[in-house]
């Protein structure tokens, strides 16, 4: 199957996971490789697609938002898994819940597209990544800094879109 796999990333840790996914797609053997979303103008000749965006203030980036919304038609004539990279393992338990809470109102901006499965992955934190006042705030609430993608995680879930088609 060719899979487009599709991403948006501000600070480069969705991009290494959507290679990862490719990646894996491939070693199942599809045709997948993995594109920011700013070179990808349509969706194209492909039989599925995945599209992945980072989460910056509880939202896709803009640019993964456009796609949607440009794509619309084409997302609804083909297979479609979404997935968000976040930072909710950098927060503590009663955050995390909320950080979680968040992707009701993402996969609601997807509107009446009907995603075959939707992940929120753990990414990247670095303070490098903050104005001060959202530095201070994390420090106030407990937040970690770090790598929090969980690799193994990522593979099964890159495994189980594998499988939709393998076993179909
Ligand atoms: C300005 C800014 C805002 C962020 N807002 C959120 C947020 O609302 N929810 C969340 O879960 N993560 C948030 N994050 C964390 C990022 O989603 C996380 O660092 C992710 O790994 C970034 O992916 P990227 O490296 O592909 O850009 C934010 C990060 C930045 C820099």
């Amino acid at each position: 199957m060719r899979i487009a796999m599709v991403y948006a990333s501000a600070d480069g840790s969705t991009a290494e996971i959507a290679d990862r996914i490719a990646e894996r797609l491939r070693e199942h053997g599809h045709d997948a490789s993995a594109r920011p979303v700013r070179s990808v103008l349509t969706v194209g000749d492909v039989d599925a697609v995945v599209l992945g965006s980072a989460v910056h203030g509880r939202q896709w980036l803009d640019d993964a938002t456009a796609f949607v919304n440009t794509n619309r038609q084409a997302l609804h004539q083909r297979p479609l898994w979404t997935f968000s990279v976040g930072m909710p393992d950098a927060l503590p338990r009663p955050f995390r819940k909320m950080a979680r809470t968040e992707e009701t109102g993402i996969i609601d901006q997807l509107g009446d597209l009907q995603p075959c499965g939707h992940q929120l992955f753990s990414g990247v934190v670095k303070p490098s990544q903050f104005p001060l006042a959202s530095r201070v705030f994390l420090r106030l609430a407990g937040g970690r800094y770090g790598d929090f993608r969980d690799w193994p995680a990522i593979d099964r879930w890159a495994a189980a879109i594998a499988d939709h088609f393998n076993l179909s």
